[in-house]
């Protein structure tokens, strides 16, 4: 069943995702990884897929990131021998759960924190999904340039809000103005800063005896002695990486730096090629399927519209799970229980789109998609499972979907069907009739699904509020969830897949029910992982 011809393969590849609260820097340091990976020559080239912050209602400004956010959704590039498959997250908060899904494809994840803005929000979102799958995390906190939070304080800080352990490798001297540079802890050399260091600049300098007088001269007494004084402390509470907990996702190794001017980040890439972890295997419905298994497994986690409206053809994204993919080969798609095959499936080296011959475990593989597939979907060759790990969580917002057309019923049931199956927002039906309820993470996307069903369908649509406060998957007892079903009727919805789902008005009503409901569990994740507290 083990094949070790593709373990060399494997072996080379690392595959992850950077995440940071918008504007700490993500883009920024995306940018610096792919200029010491090749893969662009000039800074500026990837264009920030972010929507601006305060442009929470332009949805021609979203059409346009749809547009950029193909060619960079996955970065490829080599670096020392390692393939490195870059995947990127959408920044805005409405987008949530794309990020969600992507962070399931990813083997690790470099964290981005802002030196002077600590933690925020999306930052500790991001985490919770982490933990949630006990992804290793290395944390790149960035803008040392500027006159942040103290180094001890900002650690202090993470550890709390973020429930993780750090362990730094990197230890900055001063930082604004002051800032000269960092400390490697790692392979105890010194890192001069200067501003906008060239890929090929270094200014390091080897310091294994912090004693060694060569330290005053380059940074001064004073800084030097303060180095010394932080690298003791730190040596004494934190020893030695211990890189199996960091493979655990228990322990997050710590990089300071400054993205925008290249300072730091070779460091950081450096150690991520040593450290980070190769493609992992991921768990099925049936039994786990490790990497260097013989047979190909692959599970779709993000599908793109074409942004021409009169192609509705749709990229899926694939990550290879075990085996070999190769083009024109049929494979099981395992929902349908059908045989496919592609032609053109595509890889994202260097960014283009070329056609690729074969993938391994760990690539991600676009496929032109007619319609057939669903986020989660699993292609096999033969072996009937499905992965598992993609979960929906309950969206925040919930709105009646109106349709002000009714020539044009069947373009929008066909179109809200295509949109949500692409993963824009959830769709419950209501459990015995007709009424179609769309929940989402922001009122961005609301927009973007009237302005798409009308482009795209030509479907007129209009949303009514409506106050919901989560939707409950439920399991247990199956006599007392149809009895509770209909006995809510008003508030039971069918989800895509046809599981029942409990709206409730507010947090108050979701109480009261689990109380009344002993027999019934229930749930704001699909994937039943979160059973709400009793
Ligand atoms: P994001 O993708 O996480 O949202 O952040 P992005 O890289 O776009 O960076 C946000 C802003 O922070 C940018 O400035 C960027 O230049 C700046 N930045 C990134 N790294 C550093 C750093 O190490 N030090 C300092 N001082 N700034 C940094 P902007 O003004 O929003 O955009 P731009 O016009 O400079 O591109």
């Amino acid at each position: 069943m083990f094949n070790m011809k593709y373990e060399k393969e494997i072996n080379r590849r690392r595959t992850f995702a950077i995440i940071s609260h918008p504007d700490a820097g993500k883009t920024t340091l995306t940018e610096k990884l792919l200029l010491f990976g090749g893969a662009i020559q000039v800074a500026g080239a990837v264009k920030s897929n972010k929507i601006k912050k305060h442009a929470t209602s332009d949805f021609m400004e979203i059409e346009r990131q749809r547009g950029i956010s193909v060619a960079t959704s996955v970065m490829s590039f080599e670096y020392k021998d390692v393939l490195i498959n870059l995947l990127d997250t959408p920044g805005h908060k409405d987008f949530a759960e794309d990020t969600y899904r992507t962070l399931t494809a990813v083997d690790s994840v470099i964290l981005v924190i802002d030196s002077v803005n600590g933690v925020e929000a999306q930052t500790r979102r991001l985490m919770e999904v982490c933990r949630m799958r006990d992804t290793p995390v290395i944390v790149f906190v960035n803008k040392l340039d500027r006159d942040g939070k103290y180094p001890f304080d900002l650690m202090d800080e993470i550890e709390k809000e973020l429930n993780i352990s750090l362990h730094p490798l990197s230890w900055p001297i001063n930082m604004g103005k002051e800032f000269k540079g960092v400390y490697n802890l790692y392979d105890k050399s010194l890192q001069l800063f200067t501003a906008n260091q060239k890929a090929t600049e270094d200014n390091t300098v080897p310091i294994p005896d912090l004693s060694d007088k060569m330290l005053d001269e380059k940074v001064g007494e004073r800084d030097a002695n303060q180095l010394r004084e932080d690298v003791e402390l730190l040596e004494g509470v934190y020893g030695d990486l211990d890189t199996d907990a960091y493979l655990k996702g228990k322990i997050a190794p710590v990089f300071f730096g400054s993205a925008v001017n290249n300072f730091g980040v070779k460091e950081l890439l450096d150690t991520f090629i040593h450290i980070a972890p190769v493609p992992q295997g991921r768990e099925t419905d049936k039994r786990h399927v490790a990497p260097d298994e013989d047979k190909f497994t692959g599970f779709i986690f993000k599908i793109h519209a074409n942004l021409d409206p009169r192609h509705r053809d749709r990229i899926a994204f694939m990550r290879v799970c075990s085996g070999r993919f190769s083009r024109n080969t049929f494979f099981k798609h395992t929902r349908l229980d059908k045989e496919v095959r592609f032609s053109n499936p595509y890889s994202f080296l260097a960014r283009d789109k070329d056609v690729i011959e074969e993938a391994f475990p760990g690539d991600v593989v676009g496929l032109f998609d007619t319609g057939v597939f669903k986020i989660g979907d699993t292609l096999t060759e033969g072996e009937m499972l499905q992965f598992t790990g993609i979960p929906t969580f309950s969206p925040e917002i919930f709105k009646e979907l109106v349709n002000k057309d009714p020539m044009k019923t069947k373009q929008m049931e066909k179109g809200i069907r295509q949109l949500t199956d692409e993963g824009v927002a959830q769709l419950f039906t209501q459990h015995g009739g007709n009424r179609k309820i769309i929940g989402c993470v922001g009122e961005l996307q609301f927009e973007v699904i009237q302005y798409r069903l009308l482009q795209e369908y030509g479907a007129s649509c209009a949303f009514t509020p409506l106050s919901f406060y989560k939707a409950c998957w439920m399991t247990g007892d199956k006599k007392a969830i149809e009895d509770f079903a209909r006995f809510k009727q008003a508030n039971i919805m069918e989800d895509k897949d046809g599981n029942l789902v409990y709206l409730a008005q507010s947090e108050w009503f979701l109480n009261t029910e689990i109380q009344n409901n002993p027999k019934i569990e229930f749930h704001t994740t699909s994937e039943f992982k979160t059973a709400m507290a009793k």
